[in-house]
């Protein structure tokens, strides 16, 4: 449990953790990353009255997991950010081990949120975690301006989920068609498959259970479930957890990716494409997409991932981990959803420096974005960093670090051509999007910040744009 008010009093202890943020050099400069402590799931997001509102998970007074909170920014041109006060706090008996992550759906002017209240049953006998002594309430409250809330009210509980569920039943997201709004839930069979749960609603405030999608042999657990239409094509993102790594595919411990969903809602039918990663780096999971009012896809994710056998420990030692990726506006193109970084990402140029391939000649500039545009698709090796490369041989991209990888070591994904290379390089994030947004890496890295070489060998002829970023202005309000 953390009350608002225990949040308050805590706060003045912690002064200590604010200033040690601010003495890290790793800290970002156009990434939104938690104040102090801990950061996960992107929650809630919208745009209202040409506000945006982006919450998050977050553990304020740690660097590691703990109770969750969420966290929230606003900003109005997604460049210059309001830090606000945390706007969700764990503080009744049906969400008090954490109020975990869901998501915000406006109608009419009203904003409703929909979350997990985690409730943790460590005094039961039974108390497994998984099948039993666990609560997985789904909660509803409703908002005019993303800062007040309703009172939180209850609107699925254990007993409202299919019988043979497990206890892992989470992270409401709506989708609405028709005349129907749709919510799905991430979801844990007790037989350990991973399924996401459909439940339908004409009010938002009564839903009916009404299917799972599941895919044969696909994991044990889906988490952050997240239904949208792109170009009148469904899409089913999803984080599928327990899926064993086949050549380049599946790499990271847990996946993130979605399927094509063609859906007969009248007669509750669906068939599933196969399953694509979204991104072929090492920090990304529980992405999530809003609607925004120019009617752009936009989508956050965690530029991290739980349980990975590589770490953030110079972040953790100024007591900050993570941070969201930055937003990616999504398309429907050849069958698969294709990311492209937010116009507004342009307004942070600084200069514009153009060369040819050859004599890209940068040096201690570390927060940058470069675009390059080759002739052909010939093979190359694009050192970005001195740790860090980029190489394209035989039909393979591969990203590879060494020790500012602090464990992330390769990653590699099969491309008939490499085209075009947009780079964005943070302080200690890169996120590389390939032929227009066809492929990502994303990745955290912390390397030397100054003196760092980029360098291009290859036969490809090709124009590079570099521009050195400027960070975002964050005002704090908390
Ligand atoms: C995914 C996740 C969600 C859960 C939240 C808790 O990273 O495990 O399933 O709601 O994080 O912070």
């Amino acid at each position: 449990m953390m009350t608002k008010e225990d949040y308050l009093k805590e706060y003045d202890d912690y002064q200590s953790m604010r200033d040690n943020v601010k003495k890290d050099n790793y800290r970002l400069q156009y990434h939104l990353m938690p104040p102090t402590g801990f950061l996960n799931d992107p929650n809630g997001l919208f745009q209202k009255d040409g506000v945006y509102h982006i919450y998050f998970q977050y553990t304020p007074f740690t660097a590691g997991w703990g109770t969750k909170l969420w966290g929230h920014y606003t900003s109005k041109d997604m460049v210059n950010f309001n830090q606000e006060q945390p706007f969700l706090y764990p503080d009744l008996s049906i969400d008090r081990n954490g109020v975990y992550s869901g998501s915000a759906f406006v109608e009419d002017g009203t904003i409703h949120y929909f979350y997990t209240g985690n409730v943790k049953l460590t005094d039961r006998d039974d108390y497994d975690y998984i099948n039993s002594g666990r609560e997985q309430n789904t909660i509803h409250m409703t908002s005019k301006d993303g800062y007040e809330i309703s009172e939180k009210q209850l609107l699925l509980s254990n007993d409202d989920y299919p019988r043979d569920m497990s206890k892992h039943v989470r992270d409401p997201k709506i989708f609405k068609k028709d005349n129907y709004y749709y919510m799905v839930l991430g979801g844990r069979t007790s037989d350990n498959h991973g399924c996401v749960l459909l439940y339908r609603s004409k009010d938002l405030n009564h839903f009916e259970y009404c299917n799972r999608i599941i895919a044969p042999d696909f994991g044990y657990m889906w988490e952050c479930p997240d239904l949208f239409e792109l170009d009148g094509q469904l899409f089913l993102v999803t984080c599928p957890q327990g899926i064993p790594q086949q050549g380049y595919d599946y790499a990271n411990v847990y996946q993130t990716g979605y399927f094509r969903v063609d859906y007969d809602f009248d007669n509750n039918t669906y068939e599933l494409s196969e399953f694509k990663e979204l991104d072929r780096g090492f920090d990304i999971y529980a992405p999530q997409s809003f609607l925004d009012e120019k009617n752009r896809r936009i989508q956050y994710a965690w530029m991290g991932i739980p349980d990975a056998e590589y770490n953030n420990q110079p972040t953790v030692d100024y007591d900050w981990q993570h941070a969201l990726t930055m937003p990616r506006v999504l398309f429907y193109k050849n069958n698969q959803i294709y990311q492209q970084p937010l116009e507004e990402m342009k307004n942070l140029r600084l200069e514009e420096i153009v060369s040819d391939c050859k004599n890209i000649k940068q040096k201690d500039t570390v927060v940058y974005e470069m675009q390059v545009d080759f002739d052909g698709s010939q093979d190359f090796i694009l050192q970005i960093r001195d740790d860090v490369k980029l190489s394209y041989q035989n039909q393979v991209l591969s990203l590879n670090l060494k020790e500012s990888g602090y464990g992330r070591s390769s990653r590699s994904v099969e491309l008939k051509e490499v085209n075009s290379l947009t780079v964005y390089s943070d302080t200690s994030s890169l996120e590389i999007f390939i032929n227009d947004g066809q492929e990502v890496f994303t990745t955290r890295v912390y390397g030397n910040l100054s003196n760092q070489n980029i360098e291009f060998l290859t036969k490809n002829k090709g124009v590079v744009a570099f521009y050195p970023l400027k960070g975002y202005t964050i005002i704090k309000n908390d």
